[in-house]
């Protein structure tokens, strides 16, 4: 009796040391040892992707800050930072953790408990308006959650009335959205986010009443319980990147179907599952493909022209070429002659003559988009690029340069030149 006393004592006293040792000292006697680097997924000069060994960067003035938010608030009580070469954790979330990541993390914040998902891969996954609503209420944008709110990160506009982050709210986003960057573009070939372009519809015996249900429990905090983008999340927290869609003007930015066209079942299937990156709009891969394809059923019930309109034919995308040097000034050369740069600017900036006066059709001012943040609400395949500009973006000024082109090779030319454009050039 007494020996097994002894023995339950010092394995107790052994653990706590080395949890000690592990999670106290090691930390700092490795910081010693320079930082490491990780593999980090960037877009070359020629607008492909490619795997590098990069160090972390330190972190931002607003990060660090953000980070000492984070601790203060006790995040890390619920979510972990962790990710383990195990149980598929690399499929739900993105590559497993290496060790280089954490060379400015002092204290780590691996955690424990996993009351909330893990968010070493959280960094992109959503836009800065996701969190906001989020962080104002959970519930507003995920029913069932558990996570509080954090309503002390936020502060009144005064010109919409509405809530935005303070501060301290913005440097916690900041930091957020920081997490896991140093693997740069991983997501661009996470293959749940990079879902292909199928040409025809997807053929599925489809319940409504279940479309309906997964509905009104993932998407109507934002697009509403009319499909009119009236939800609860947007009359309470500004949204300044994009307004969630109005299903009932039957309007859709993303297909392979004509200008003025609705889409194709496949196209809103691929537009729910990878989401639309930098806006509110979250990545919809982790729920069943029967809730996917029943909730697109049923937001179409949203609006007649889908059954006044049939969607036109798709658009061929053929497979694109390797890109060289020679295609990428070609594409330069294409993208001026075809007044690209009126609305995007000369380097694709986003900023060119006739930026500031675009509105969508519902009245909101709306940017061209600025090609060298890499962040593309179409998608990042050259695939995606191509079939945006060849089909235009319904609802907005995007036009459709469909009959402007001659050969498909132009059109390499320009979707290559706009990919290159976010290239790494190691700052
Ligand atoms: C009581 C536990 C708890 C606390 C404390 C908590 N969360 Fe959460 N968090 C959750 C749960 C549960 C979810 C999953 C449901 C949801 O998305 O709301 C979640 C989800 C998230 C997500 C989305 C992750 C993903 O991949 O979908 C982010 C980002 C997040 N939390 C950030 C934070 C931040 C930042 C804080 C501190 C200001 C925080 N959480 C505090 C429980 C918590
Ligand atoms: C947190 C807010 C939010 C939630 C939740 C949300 N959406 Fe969205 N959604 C948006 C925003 C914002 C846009 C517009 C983005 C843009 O145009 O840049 C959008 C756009 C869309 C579009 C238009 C795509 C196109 O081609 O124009 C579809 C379809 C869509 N959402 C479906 C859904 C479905 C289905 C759900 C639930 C499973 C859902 N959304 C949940 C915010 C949200
Ligand atoms: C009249 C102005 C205008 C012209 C001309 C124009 N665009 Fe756009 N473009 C826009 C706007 C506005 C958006 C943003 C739409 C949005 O955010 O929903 C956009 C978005 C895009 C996107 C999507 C980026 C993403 O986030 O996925 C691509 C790609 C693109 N444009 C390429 C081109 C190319 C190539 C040309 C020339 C052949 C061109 N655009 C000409 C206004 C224009």
């Amino acid at each position: 009796m007494k020996s097994a006393r002894v023995i339950a004592l010092i394995a107790g006293f052994g653990f706590l040391f080395l949890a000690l040792a592990v999670q106290g000292i090691f930390p700092y006697v490795m910081k010693e040892a320079g930082p490491k680097t990780v593999t980090r997924t960037v877009r070359t000069e020629v607008g492909e992707l490619t795997a590098i060994g990069s160090a972390a960067r330190p972190y931002t003035a607003l990060e660090a800050q953000g980070r000492a938010i984070y601790i203060r608030e006790g995040c890390w009580y619920c979510h972990s930072m962790y990710l383990r070469p195990v149980a598929g954790e690399d499929r739900r979330w993105g590559p497993v953790a290496e060790f280089g990541e954490y060379t400015h993390d002092l204290p780590h914040l691996f955690g424990t408990r996993r009351i909330g998902p893990d968010l070493t891969r959280v960094g992109g996954k959503y836009g800065d308006d996701w969190h906001a609503a989020h962080y104002f209420d959970p519930r507003m944008v995920v029913p069932d959650s558990v996570m509080p709110r954090f309503t002390w990160l936020f502060t009144k506009d005064a010109a919409s009335g509405k809530q935005v982050l303070n501060e301290e709210g913005k440097a916690l986003v900041a930091f957020i959205q920081n997490i896991g960057m140093s693997r740069g573009k991983w997501r661009d070939s996470f293959p749940y986010q990079i879902l292909a372009t199928g040409a025809s519809s997807i053929q599925t015996e489809v319940s409504l009443s279940h479309g309906k249900a997964v509905y009104l429990r993932r998407c109507v905090g934002c697009h509403g319980e009319k499909g009119d983008g009236k939800g609860s999340a947007v009359s309470l927290v500004l949204f300044r990147v994009a307004q969630p869609r109005d299903f009932t003007t039957g309007a859709f930015k993303f297909r392979t179907t004509p200008s003025g066209s609705v889409p194709l079942d496949s196209d809103l299937f691929r537009t729910i599952s990878v989401g639309i990156r930098g806006s509110a709009m979250p990545p919809w891969f982790n729920l069943p493909e029967e809730d996917r394809r029943d909730v697109i059923q049923y937001i179409k019930t949203f609006s007649r022209d889908f059954e006044e309109f049939p969607p036109g034919p798709p658009i061929e995308i053929p497979r694109p070429p390797k890109p060289t040097p020679d295609l990428i000034s070609r594409g330069k050369k294409v993208f001026e002659e075809m007044q690209c740069k009126e609305c995007h600017g000369a380097e694709g900036r986003g900023d060119g003559p006739s930026s500031n006066t675009l509105k969508d059709d519902f009245g909101n001012r709306i940017p061209p988009a600025n090609f060298t943040t890499g962040i593309f609400k179409s998608g990042p395949r050259p695939e995606d690029i191509f079939r945006t500009f060849m089909t235009g973006l319904n609802g907005t000024p995007m036009p459709s340069f469909k009959d402007a082109f001659t050969s498909p090779d132009d059109g390499w030319a320009i979707t290559f030149y706009v990919l290159s454009l976010s290239a790494d050039r190691g700052k």
